[in-house]
């Protein structure tokens, strides 16, 4: 390192860059014969990397080889192509790239002062998916963080659309992911304002209820303000009856939000298309191209029919930022959501598309939702195994049940699958998650992974079945 303090020389940063590229390369060369999880006890980590802040310098090689080595591997390898745990991501090389580009180039991407062409690109970019979407012109929104960002900024928009009644309420589906009612309580909302609509046998939100329970609120004097659907629920991948839930909610001049983070991109395929009927119809869409578009952590989006509604509900100006106030056309994004200072998130996806084009992320897609398919099918078939709940889209919920032979308790049907998991996760066969439908525990495969084969699947359920078969311990 120079003497020149924190700066570093062009052959130190070469030299140590190259280093990172290699071991990066290295990890996505190796990943599938690697385990898709590695956990780690506090204890045993706080022995190996608790130490006071060091005062001088260290070993660059060394920190580096330390955080490849030690700090990095003990962690899920969430692209690992047998990870169907929770919603996975399968960053593509262009996309990681591109972070790396943003990183090293500072990019402040709160102003369009401050980054013009980062600027148009997010623009360019937000209306590619708005096309995609089936929004009208005009629509635009923001990256985000992630999907938990954009469903608050939603219900914040919403809330200030409504003129901030104050007797609010707002209308989620008993399937709604948490950051929907996380993002409720933050905007102030109370509690009691929150409808829960419950969903039918088909695990979708009922339009009848909805409408039923707006009516009453609105006799009772309340202000309906907000209505979520899901456009791909964690759980099970249903989608809402999105139409009829625009419709319902324009009745009431609510505003109708589609939660589309983990199933929004599967409208790049006819199936996706279908599935998501009416998500057009929304006036505020979130995505996560760090799930269902192969990004890096982290990539999330608010599409807004107006984006002026969201300038309305976040712009806040301040004097010294007066230099930046060039005219409406030269979007401020700092103004349109909750961070001023922001990455470049854009950049990633506009090279993913500039490299592989829609369509082989369209492919990918339309993939996941074959392989779930099959996987399916074949749980259909195994006498040890049943569905639980509709799969949907890419995810498919099921878990093993007794023999005729031999009929077991639910306690203990309970019991042994979460047996099953634990030990396909521990011995890294797949890391899968569980979750409850119906009140039943159930294993849980989300299939996202742009890696992925039908082995996999396979490898995964064969294990399973010879562990269901091997019976209750
Ligand atoms: C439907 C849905 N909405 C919101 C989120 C939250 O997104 P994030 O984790 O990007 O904040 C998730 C995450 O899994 C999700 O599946």
């Amino acid at each position: 390192m120079t003497a020149r303090g924190l700066d570093w020389t062009p052959e130190e940063m070469r030299r140590l860059g190259y280093a990172v590229v290699d071991a990066v390369v290295a990890r996505h060369s190796g990943l599938a014969s690697d385990a898709p999880w590695r956990g780690g006890r506090r204890t045993e980590l706080e022995t190996l990397f608790r130490e006071p802040c060091p005062e001088d310098p260290g070993d660059p090689d060394l920190a580096l080889a330390t955080a490849v080595e030690e700090i990095l591997p003990r962690a899920g390898r969430i692209d690992h192509p047998r990870f169907m745990a929770f919603i996975p991501s399968s960053p593509v090389w262009p996309a990681i790239l591109a972070q790396w580009l943003t990183t090293g180039f500072n990019t402040f991407q709160g102003t369009w002062l401050e980054s013009a062409g980062p600027s148009q690109i997010e623009l360019v970019v937000l209306d590619w998916f708005r096309e995609w979407m089936g929004m009208p012109e005009g629509a635009g929104g923001l990256f985000t963080s992630g999907g938990s960002a954009a469903n608050l900024m939603a219900v914040v928009a919403a809330r200030e659309k409504a003129g901030n009644p104050e007797s609010p309420a707002v209308y989620i589906s008993d399937q709604a992911h948490s950051s929907v009612a996380r993002g409720v309580r933050i905007a102030g909302i109370p509690s009691e304002a929150v409808r829960r609509i419950p969903v039918g046998s088909d695990l979708r939100m009922r339009a009848d209820l909805l409408a039923r329970q707006m009516e009453q609120d609105v006799e009772a004097g309340r202000s309906p303000v907000l209505v979520v659907g899901n456009g791909g629920a964690t759980n099970t991948g249903l989608v809402d009856p999105l139409a009829e839930l625009a419709t319902i909610s324009r009745r009431h001049g609510a505003w109708f939000h589609v939660d589309a983070a983990y199933g929004g991109f599967a409208v790049l395929t006819p199936r996706g298309r279908a599935l998501l009927e009416g998500i057009q119809d929304a006036d505020s869409i979130t995505l996560d191209p760090h799930k269902w578009l192969f990004q890096p952590y982290e990539a999330g989006c608010l599409l807004a029919r107006d984006p002026a509604d969201l300038e309305s509900a976040f712009r806040v100006s301040a004097e010294y930022l007066q230099d930046t106030e060039l005219g409406m056309e030269h979007v401020n994004f700092g103004d349109r959501g909750l961070q001023l200072t922001r990455s470049f998130r854009a950049l990633k996806v506009w090279m993913t598309l500039k490299t592989h084009g829609r369509r082989a992320l369209a492919d990918a897609v339309e993939e996941a939702m074959v392989l779930a398919d099959h996987a399916a099918d074949r749980i259909r078939k195994e006498p040890l195994l049943e569905i639980l709940g509709v799969p949907s889209m890419s995810i498919v919920c099921f878990r093993a049940r007794s023999s005729r032979e031999r009929t077991v308790t639910p306690e203990v049907l309970d019991r042994w699958n979460r047996i099953i998991q634990d030990q396909v996760v521990e011995e890294g066969t797949a890391m899968i998650s569980s979750t409850l439908i119906d009140g039943r525990f159930a294993l849980r495969f989300c299939i996202l992974n742009h890696r992925t084969t039908r082995a996999d699947v396979d490898a995964v359920l064969d294990r399973i079945v010879e562990l269901a078969e091997a019976g209750v311990p």
